[in-house]
């Protein structure tokens, strides 16, 4: 097997590879001055099984440009099969049509990589779970809740835990980390009556005296995470603690997080984590280049990666 990496998360790609104990692939990846990118693979691919590891993350259209076409020049140099491990798959909250002649960017976007070449997609925690039937591929979806339960054991004592979905729309998540640390569900009812604002409305079930973990797909400007912390509080919740899979913080919103009421938020490294996130006193980045490496492995090897999800 040979694994590549684009330049959206090297450090999770070389995490990988130390896991599979193999060297990361030898390629260029690099921008002309008009800004069009530019790939060449530096080594025999031919009749390889080929991982290329790439988040679609800031920025979301360089990202996925360079993997489509990591996959073009691998594709067209002979390999025998082509895996786009994608630990963050940017677009898939544009999911369905949102309005009158809008867009379905995430099925637009499965279509490219599968027309780029690519044979398989590996990925994790997709914001809905029916986005992985827009690849027409085989695709895995991996779940961060294993790595995100047993740092929760690790860190926090599990016996005052009540764990909270943010929305509605997250209760299956919450309610698959609340069976794995055995404690109960509650859930913020949030409504949000603008792209990008978000507002909290009202707390279904008892979080008074209790350590409440939100558990979310997605940090973007933080808006949800901040404002169900504010109201878990104001339902005399002891403390509110977050963990999220996919930490795109955009903006001001280390800044927001920084100064809101969460103890500590944690979020895995699905996406490359800026200075800024660091240094954040309450900010914790969990690594899920074992989870992925080993999917990689299984996949190489063509065995079953469903003992991953347990
Ligand atoms: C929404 O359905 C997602 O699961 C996240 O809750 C959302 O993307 C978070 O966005 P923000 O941090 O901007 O509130």
């Amino acid at each position: 097997m040979k694994l590549f990496s684009g330049n959206a998360n090297q450090s999770l790609s070389e995490e990988i590879a130390n896991y599979l104990n193999i060297p990361l692939g030898k390629c260029v990846v690099h921008k002309f001055a008009d800004q069009e990118i530019f790939v060449e693979i530096k080594e025999n691919v031919r009749g390889e099984d080929v991982f290329i590891v790439q988040s679609t993350s800031y920025p979301a259209n360089d990202h996925l440009m360079e993997l489509l076409i990591m996959i073009d020049a691998v594709r067209r140099s002979s390999a025998r099969r082509i895996t786009a491990v994608l630990p963050y798959f940017g677009y898939a909250r544009q999911d369905r049509k949102p309005g009158p002649r809008t867009p379905i960017s995430a099925k637009l976007v499965a279509n490219l990589i599968t027309e780029a070449g690519a044979d398989r997609v590996l990925t994790l925690d997709l914001h809905a779970g029916q986005v992985q039937g827009f690849f027409d591929l085989p695709t895995d979806n991996l779940f961060a809740i294993p790595v995100m339960s047993r740092d929760l054991q690790a860190n926090y004592n599990i016996n005052n835990l009540t764990v909270v979905s943010p929305d509605v729309g997250g209760v299956v998540r919450a309610r698959a980390l609340a069976r794995r640390v055995d404690s109960p569900l509650a859930i913020v009812d949030k409504r949000r009556d603008s792209p990008g604002e978000s507002e909290v409305m009202n707390v279904i079930g008892d979080v008074s005296g209790r350590d409440c973990i939100l558990i979310d797909d997605i940090i973007d400007s933080g808006g949800t995470l901040c404002n169900a912390a504010k109201e878990l509080l104001s339902n005399e919740a002891l403390s509110v603690t977050a963990y999220v899979s996919h930490g795109v913080l955009s903006g001001a919103a280390v800044t927001r997080i920084m100064s809101s009421k969460l103890k500590e938020l944690v979020i895995t490294n699905s996406i490359e984590p800026t200075v800024s996130i660091n240094v954040a006193h309450n900010i914790r980045v969990i690594s899920v280049a074992d989870l992925l490496g080993e999917a990689v492995n299984r996949t190489a090897l063509e065995k079953s990666v469903s003992s991953l999800f347990d």
